[in-house]
C-alpha cells in the first residue's frame, strides 16, 4: 500500500534515537505521504531542523510560543488535517504528557488537538521502559485508543542492553499502515463485554471483592470499537476510564451485573465475560457498620454462574469466558469450558508475576469446545485482545463447517 495522498504528522522528542526519525521520514517520503515534522525542543540538540526540513519539503514547527512564527496558531487547522500523527522516537517524558494531556509545545499540542489516530513509537534505556510510571502512561495511552508499539530488544546507548530500542522502520511503516486503515473486521457485531471485579457488600462500608482491575475487559472493548463492533461495556467498580464510544453499564454486585448482561444479551453476536465476579455473596448484609473487636462469621451464599447461564440461554451468541486458575491451568479450563457450555474459554494462570490480575500483560491459554487448543505468548493486553478478537471471528467464521461434539 502506498502512502500517496496521505497527510501526516512526525513528531520527533529528545531521544539518542532522533536521528533514526529521519530515516523513517525518508522512508515515509518514498512510500508518497506528505509529511509535516513537529520536534520538541531537545529532538533539536540531537538532529537539526535543516536535515528534516529538507527531507520534508516543509519548514519545520517547534516552538508553539514564537511570536515570529505564523506556524503558532496553525496546530488547530493542521492537526485537523492530518490522516495520523506518528510520534517517533517518543521518549518517556512524551509519553507521560500526552497521557495526563499536558500540552506546553507545539507538538504535545496538536496531540490534544487531533482527532486523527496516534502510533508512538517510544524509545529509552530499559529501565526507563520497565518503570510502573512509564508503563502506567502507556496503558492509559492504549486505553484511549493510541498505538503504541512495543521497542525492541537488543543493545542500547546506555551501553546496556534491554528493551527500549526504536523498532525498524519497516516495523513502524507496517503499523502506521495499520492505524491508518484499521481493520472493520468486526463490523455488523455487537459486542457484550463485562469487565473488572464485582463488589458483595459486608455492611455499608465494607465489601468482599477480588484483585481484577478491568484492564483485560477494557481493552476487548478498545480493540472491537477499533475494528468496526458497537460495544455494550459492564463493568464492576474499577480505576479505568471506559472508551467513549462505548454503552458503559456500572454495576457493583454479581446480582446487578447477572440483571445488566441478561437485559443485553438478546442484541448481542458476541459475549465476552472477562469480569472477576465475586463466586460468594454476605447471606446477611448488615444495614449498619457493623462493630470491630471480636470474632465475627459470616455466612456466605454462592452467587449465581452467568456466564454458564448466558451460554444455556443463546440463541446464536457466540460466548467466550476467561478462567482464572493457580495450578493445573490446562486440565482445569478444559473442564470449565465444558461445564459451562461456551465456546471459548481464555484461560490466565494469575498465580504468575507480571500476568493476570492488576498486570498489563497476559499470557493466555486458549481452548474452543471443538477441542483446539492455543498458547497465546506472553504480551501486552491491548495485544492478547485482538488475538482473542481475531480468534473469535477464526472460530466462528469455522463453527459452521466443523463437527460439535455431542
Ligand atoms: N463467572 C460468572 N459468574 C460467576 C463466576 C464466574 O459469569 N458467578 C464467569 C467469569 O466472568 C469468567 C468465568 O465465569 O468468564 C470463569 O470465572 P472463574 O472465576 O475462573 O471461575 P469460576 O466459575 O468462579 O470457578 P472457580 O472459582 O471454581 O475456579
Amino acid at each position: 500500500m502506498s502512502l500517496e495522498g496521505r497527510e501526516l504528522i512526525l513528531g520527533v522528542t529528545g531521544s539518542i534515537a532522533a536521528y533514526k526519525a529521519v530515516y523513517l521520514l525518508r522512508e515515509l517520503g518514498r512510500l508518497g505521504a506528505s509529511v509535516t515534522v513537529c520536534l520538541s525542543e531537545h529532538a533539536r540538540e540531537f538532529v537539526g531542523p535543516l536535515t528534516f526540513r529538507t527531507l520534508s519539503g516543509r519548514s519545520v514547527l517547534s516552538n508553539l510560543f514564537d511570536p515570529q512564527s505564523a506556524d503558532a496558531v496553525e496546530h488547530v487547522a493542521l492537526a485537523e488535517r492530518c490522516h495520523a500523527i506518528v510520534v517517533a522516537p517518543a521518549t518517556a517524558n512524551l509519553l507521560a504528557k500526552a497521557a495526563h494531556g499536558i500540552a506546553d509545545d507545539f507538538l504535545t499540542t496538536l496531540l490534544l488537538a487531533a482527532r486523527a489516530p496516534v502510533l508512538m513509537v517510544p524509545a529509552m534505556d530499559g529501565g526507563m521502559w520497565e518503570h510502573p510510571a512509564v508503563a502506567a502512561n502507556v496503558a492509559t495511552l492504549r486505553g484511549r485508543g493510541v498505538t503504541v508499539l512495543e521497542p525492541d530488544t537488543g543493545a542500547l546507548a546506555s551501553g546496556q542492553s534491554g528493551k527500549g530500542r526504536f523498532p525498524e522502520v519497516d516495523d513502524i511503516v507496517e503499523a502506521l499502515r495499520r492505524v491508518l486503515a484499521p481493520i472493520r473486521d468486526l463490523a455488523g457485531d455487537r459486542l457484550l463485554v463485562t469487565a473488572g471485579p464485582t463488589r458483595e457488600p459486608i455492611d455499608p462500608v465494607r465489601y468482599i471483592s477480588n484483585r481484577s482491575s478491568g484492564k483485560m475487559g477494557y481493552g476487548l472493548a478498545v480493540a472491537a470499537l477499533r475494528r468496526g463492533a458497537q460495544v455494550t461495556l459492564i463493568s464492576g467498580p474499577t480505576a479505568l476510564t471506559p472508551p467513549p464510544s462505548a454503552v458503559f453499564v456500572p454495576v457493583q454486585t454479581a446480582e446487578e451485573m447477572r440483571e445488566a448482561v441478561l437485559h443485553h444479551l438478546d442484541r448481542a453476536t458476541i459475549v465476552i465475560k472477562a469480569a472477576a465476579v465475586a463466586d460468594y455473596r454476605v447471606l446477611q448484609v448488615s444495614s449498619v457498620k457493623i462493630k470491630g473487636k471480636r470474632d465475627l462469621t459470616l455466612e456466605l451464599t454462592p452467587n449465581p454462574d452467568i456466564l454458564a447461564e448466558i451460554a444455556a440461554r443463546r440463541t446464536n451468541t457466540f460466548v467466550v469466558g476467561f478462567a482464572a486458575e493457580t495450578h493445573d491451568v490446562a486440565a482445569n479450563a478444559r473442564a470449565k469450558l465444558e461445564t459451562k457450555g461456551i465456546d471459548l474459554l481464555v484461560a490466565n494462570d494469575v498465580s504468575q508475576a507480571g500476568i493476570g490480575f492488576d498486570a498489563e500483560d497476559n499470557e493466555v491459554l486458549l481452548l474452543d469446545r471443538w477441542g483446539g487448543a492455543r498458547a497465546l505468548p506472553r504480551m501486552p493486553k491491548a495485544a492478547v485482545a485482538d488475538a482473542i478478537l481475531s480468534h473469535v471471528l477464526g472460530l466462528r467464521a469455522g463453527a459452521a463447517t466443523r463437527k460439535t461434539p455431542a
